[in-house]
C-alpha cells in the first residue's frame, strides 16, 4: 500500500501515482463524486497543508458542500482517494486495486475532523452541555469531568457561559450556531470544515459568529477548509481561496489575489455578481 513515506511503491509502480505528496494534512487525489448519472466532481486535485485555511467559492451547485461532506464521510467517494494526514479515508490503493479502507480506520480519522454546518445540526434532545460533551465521552473516551469542564470552558469562549443547561429549541439561532462551534472545538480536530455558517442567521448576530471563528483562527493551528459567502471574512482569515465552477478548480490563490485582481473570467463575474458591484 503506497503511503507518504512509501515513495518506492510509487516510483516503480507503473500504476498512476495515487501516493500522497509530503505533508499535507488534506490531500485529495483524482477524486470523483457522482450521485446517479450526476457527475459532481472529476479528477480533483488539491491538498491542503497543515494549518492552513482555505475558503472554497464558487457558484450554486458547483460542488462546495459535497467536498466538505466527503472530507467528513458522509458522502461515499466514488472514484479517486482522499488523504488525512497521509492515510487513506475511505479508500486506499493496494497493489493497484481501489479498495475501501476499514470502517474501524475510518472512524478513527473521522473523529480527527470537526464539521460546523449552515443549519446547526444540533442534537435537539440533548442539552448544550451533552450536546458538547457526547461524543467527547463517547467517541474518545474521554472521563465526563474533563468533558463537562471542556464544555464550560468552551461555552465561556463562545460567550454563551449561562446556557450549559438550556435545550437548543430555546436558544436563537446564533447561539445554536455558536453551540455548534463549541461542540466542533470539544473534540480537538485537526481539522475544521466550516459550510455557509452564517448563511441561516439573523444578519445583526453575523459578526459575532465571525468573530469567535477569527479568534479561533487566530489562536489555534487548526487546519480549516471554508465555504462562506462572507468575503471579508474569507479575505481576512484564509491563506488561499479555491474558486470552482462545474466541480472544477477555476484558479486559486491568495486572497488579495483572488479578490482584487483574479486572472479568469469566471471568477470576475462570480465575485461581481457576490459583492453587488457589477
Ligand atoms: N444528496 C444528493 N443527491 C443528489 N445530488 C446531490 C446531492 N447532494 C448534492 N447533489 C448535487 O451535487 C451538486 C453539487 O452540490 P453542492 O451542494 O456540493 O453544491 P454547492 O457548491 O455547495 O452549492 P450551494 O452554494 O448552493 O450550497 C449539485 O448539482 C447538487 O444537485
Ligand atoms: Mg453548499
Amino acid at each position: 500500500m503506497p503511503t507518504p513515506t512509501d515513495s518506492t511503491a510509487a516510483a516503480t509502480s507503473a500504476e498512476p501515482d495515487t501516493t500522497p505528496s509530503e505533508n499535507p494534512v488534506i490531500e485529495f487525489v483524482d477524486v470523483e463524486k457522482r450521485f446517479g448519472d450526476n457527475v459532481v466532481l472529476k479528477d480533483l486535485n488539491f491538498s491542503v497543508a497543515r494549518g492552513e485555511r482555505v475558503t472554497l467559492i464558487g457558484p450554486s451547485g458547483s460542488g462546495k458542500t459535497t467536498i466538505l461532506r466527503l472530507v467528513m464521510t458522509l458522502e461515499e467517494l466514488t472514484g479517486g482517494y482522499i488523504y488525512i494526514d497521509g492515510e487513506a479515508l475511505s479508500h486506499e490503493d493496494r497493489d493497484g486495486r481501489r479498495v475501501e479502507v476499514s470502517k474501524k480506520a475510518q472512524k478513527q480519522l473521522r473523529t480527527r475532523i470537526g464539521m460546523v454546518f449552515q443549519q446547526f445540526n444540533l442534537f435537539p434532545n440533548m442539552t448544550v452541555l451533552e450536546n458538547i460533551t457526547e461524543a467527547p465521552i463517547h467517541v474518545l473516551g474521554r472521563s465526563k469531568k474533563d468533558a463537562v469542564a471542556k464544555a464550560h470552558s468552551l461555552l465561556e469562549q463562545v460567550g454563551l457561559p449561562d446556557k450549559a443547561n438550556a435545550h437548543p429549541t430555546s436558544l436563537s439561532g446564533g447561539q445554536q450556531q455558536r453551540v455548534a462551534i463549541a461542540r466542533a472545538l470539544a473534540m480537538d480536530p485537526e481539522i475544521l470544515l466550516l459550510d455557509e455558517v452564517t448563511s441561516a442567521l439573523d444578519p445583526e448576530v453575523v459578526d459575532d459568529v465571525l468573530a469567535i471563528l477569527r479568534q479561533v483562527a487566530e489562536t489555534t493551528n487548526v487546519t480549516m477548509l471554508i465555504v462562506t459567502h462572507e468575503m471579508a471574512f474569507a479575505k481576512d482569515v484564509s491563506h488561499k481561496v479555491m474558486m470552482f465552477d462545474g466541480g472544477h478548480v477555476v484558479e486559486e490563490g491568495h486572497p488579495d489575489k483572488i479578490f482584487s485582481d483574479p486572472d479568469e473570467e469566471r471568477t470576475q463575474k462570480f465575485l461581481s455578481a457576490v459583492l453587488g458591484n457589477n
